[in-house]
């Protein structure tokens, strides 16, 4: 009885957050509060289009990476705030572009009006626009809680890489071409790995380098978690797209079959998507399982990534 109490007491189903991962979204809510401009500041309107993207409901994954990765090294969540912010703000972003009209074309994120549908779609361009120079911005702070400029100017380089040609929008050029195409696995495994796998990479690799984990070896085993963790991510977005409660999602359902949008479920099914998904949280863990108790939040970071149902 005393066992079942304490299991009940200290496990959280993996499709919601831990209480630790909680507290670390609250955090980071807080956090992009204090970084955006004031609305009222002129020009008010653009600042309204940024503050909308950026609030109203994200899960707050990649700013969770973030926290979960530095404090696993000692870190504390001040000192991982910029990275955690600036990764966020150019998510934000890029979703705003991602459902523009000549991209997704979408009118529904987090249950609300898309920025475009909101606030049009001059301004929601600006909007990506401005965020993502506000990211940038964030991460040359000459205050930012005691990294040294070396490491900062590694995180900027880190960031840029995982927004550009080479990074997420490279990985949205490869989505928008293979519309209506019959894509390979492969093909498509490098789409994912671009479009959403290098922020999250992105997302870890700053929050080890803010946290000023150095050790070869370390790194290695991060960059392979967030590897697999980021396209885990990306075929469980294509999954809720087919399966996903629209209230839970909060976008429209169905958009990547009426879109012919080469997803997962497209090429190999729901059920060999949902396999794979599958071994790819076994290998995240897998490549985590040396850091040992330090890397608790990423084990639950993983399978909330598998099993989320929004
Ligand atoms: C949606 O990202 C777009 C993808 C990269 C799959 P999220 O599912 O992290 O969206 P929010 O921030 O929680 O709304
Ligand atoms: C978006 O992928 C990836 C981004 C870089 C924003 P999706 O187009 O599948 O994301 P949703 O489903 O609109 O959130
Ligand atoms: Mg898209
Ligand atoms: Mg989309
Ligand atoms: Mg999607």
């Amino acid at each position: 009885m005393a066992a079942q109490e304490n299991a009940i007491n200290t496990s959280t189903p993996a499709s919601d957050l831990s209480p630790a991962l909680r507290a670390f979204a609250a955090h980071a809510d807080e956090a992009l509060a204090r970084a955006l401009p004031p609305v009222e500041q002129p020009p008010a309107r653009l600042h309204q289009a940024m503050h909308y993207a950026v609030t109203g409901g994200g899960k707050r994954m990649r700013p969770l990476l973030v926290y979960a990765t530095g404090t696993a090294f000692g870190a504390s969540l001040a000192r991982l705030d910029a990275a955690a912010v600036a990764v966020e703000i150019i998510h934000a972003y890029s979703l705003v572009h991602d459902d523009l009209p000549a991209m997704d074309d979408d009118a529904l994120r987090r249950g609300r009006p898309t920025c475009h549908i909101a606030f049009g779609e001059a301004m929601a361009i600006l909007a990506g626009d401005a965020l993502q120079a506000l990211a940038f911005e964030i991460l040359t702070d000459a205050g930012l809680n005691g990294i040294d400029a070396a490491t900062r100017l590694e995180m900027l380089r880190v960031l840029a890489g995982a927004c550009g040609s080479h990074g997420m929008a490279g990985g949205q050029a490869f989505d928008l071409s293979a519309v209506g195409q019959r894509l390979s696995v492969e093909e498509l495994e490098r789409m994912h790995v671009h479009k959403t796998g290098a922020l999250i990479r992105a997302s870890v690799r700053l929050g080890a380098l803010a946290a000023g984990c150095t050790d070869a070896g370390t790194l290695d085993a991060l960059e392979r978690y967030a590897h697999c963790a980021g396209l885990a991510f990306q075929i469980r977005d294509d999954i809720l797209d087919i399966e996903g409660n629209p209230a839970q999602i909060g976008k429209t359902p169905g958009k990547d079959a009426a879109q012919s949008k080469p997803t997962y479920p497209a090429i190999i099914g729901l059920q060999a998507s949902t396999r794979h998904l599958a071994e790819l949280t076994a290998q995240a863990l897998q490549s985590i399982a040396p850091l040992g108790e330090s890397a608790r939040d990423l084990r639950d970071l993983a399978r909330f990534i598998a099993e989320r149902e929004s």
